[in-house]
């Protein structure tokens, strides 16, 4: 198991534990995320399961694949940064992920 944690505006900490092979987006469905309605369930086409990795996971996050649809989804995302911004749906939990930290933010698209 794998343990993830959600930051909410830097006060509050969603955490929970995650097994290997699921997807970023699988915890944040454990947790009822808010922020993450997923309505695409985690097709990478809606882009409401935007956040920013912390920046300390930035390098240890294995990046976007640029053959996917990804970067073209999180193009369209509010808030979209070129560094920090990943789709959860698009990121499968690996053993060294454990302790990662994402930021979350409003689940608008553009
Ligand atoms: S759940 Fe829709 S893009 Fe990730």
């Amino acid at each position: 198991m794998v343990k993830v944690f959600f930051h909410r505006n830097n006060d509050e900490v969603l955490e929970t534990d995650i097994e290997e092979g699921k997807t970023l987006l699988d915890a944040a469905l454990r947790l009822h995320v808010k922020e993450i309605p997923a309505d695409c369930k985690g097709n990478c086409a809606c882009g409401t399961c935007h956040i920013h990795i912390d920046s300390r996971w930035v390098d240890i996050v294995e990046p976007i694949d640029l053959a996917s649809l990804e970067p073209f989804v999180l193009e369209k995302c509010s808030n979209y940064d070129e560094k920090l911004s990943r789709l959860c749906c698009q990121i499968e939990i690996k053993e060294s992920y454990n302790g990662l930290t994402v930021n979350l933010l409003g689940s608008d698209i553009k």
